[in-house]
């Protein structure tokens, strides 16, 4: 039985409990984040962390827990396992009110979640033939920058993604490509880079900054800019970015090959980066 963490206990994953008044169950109104464990060791947990402490003063909410607590935390849920790689789960939300009301309770515990479980091994389908993804409109809220656990808009169009035999959709607003339902998005043409830019419609994706740094170190050109819908099908090569999905490439998009219709070269030199990365985190080196 996984060992979970909730309101200062480690305990069981089946005897973990919350009140059905938690305002993350009634409202949606809490945060979260997940963090890969490369070999026992958190990737990018500053800016995990960092990123937590932004969608907190989003939501106008304390970090419940000082960042030594966190990392304490979460080496207990993952450092059992220095060789294997682990997500983790972390949410926080604003705690169990007496009565259901829009406004913030008065004096309300914050609920503190997390749970861990070991990373799936890599897909060699997707290495070899990449992953199909449809274009859909972007009818999430205007503050996609917050990680907030109310997704609705995110399944519905992950599940929409899935019932077209696709493995994720890239969302369109007033004409540009923002992201995916749980990723960011790469472009790659004539050579160059190219992924939306940070602002209230995306989430700041700590494997997409990666991606940059990575791109950026390698010499590959790259550059932040508003992408528009129609220059998607006319890629070279697309991307996505998640910290569970690492970065896969998009071969099919609309029904239609992206490119070449398989894993592009400029994929293959990035994956080569990433997992050459997560090679030097595993062994204390990143
Ligand atoms: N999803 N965009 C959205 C909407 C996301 O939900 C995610 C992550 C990302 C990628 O961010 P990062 O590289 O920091 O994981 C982009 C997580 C993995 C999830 O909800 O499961």
């Amino acid at each position: 039985m996984p060992e979970v963490y909730l309101n200062g206990e480690f305990l069981p994953l089946e005897e973990a409990r919350v009140s059905v008044m938690d305002r993350g169950f009634l409202f949606g109104d809490g945060v979260y984040e997940v963090i890969p464990a490369y070999g026992g060791r958190p990737f990018r947990l500053a800016q995990h962390l960092d990123r937590l402490d932004y969608s907190l003063a989003a939501i106008r909410m304390d970090n419940p827990l000082p960042r030594e607590e966190w990392r304490w935390i979460l080496e207990r849920l993952t450092g059992a396992a220095p060789g294997v790689d682990r997500m983790i789960y972390l949410q926080v939300t604003r705690g169990a009110d007496a009565k259901r009301h829009h406004l913030f309770p008065l004096s309300a515990e914050p609920t503190r979640f997390v749970m861990a479980w070991d990373a799936k091994p890599r897909d060699p389908a997707i290495e070899a033939q990449g992953i199909a993804a449809v274009t859909l409109e972007d009818f999430r809220w205007l503050r996609c920058d917050i990680k907030s656990i109310a997704l609705l808009g995110n399944v519905l169009l992950r599940q929409a993604a899935e019932d077209a035999g696709a493995e994720e959709s890239i969302l369109i607003r007033d004409g540009c490509a923002t992201e995916g339902s749980s990723t960011n998005l790469f472009l790659v043409r004539a050579g160059e880079l190219a992924t939306p830019p940070k602002g209230h419609l995306l989430l700041p994706g700590i494997t997409r900054d990666l991606v940059l740094e990575l791109a950026r170190e390698a010499g590959i050109p790259c550059r932040e800019r508003e992408v528009r819908a129609e220059e998607l099908a006319a890629a070279d090569e697309i991307w996505i970015s998640s910290s569970s999905r690492e970065v896969e490439p998009v071969t099919r998009l609309d029904g239609e090959p992206v490119g070449d219709g398989v894993p592009g070269p400029q994929w293959r030199r990035m994956d080569a980066l990433f997992q050459d990365y997560k090679g030097r985190l595993r062994a204390g080196h990143a």
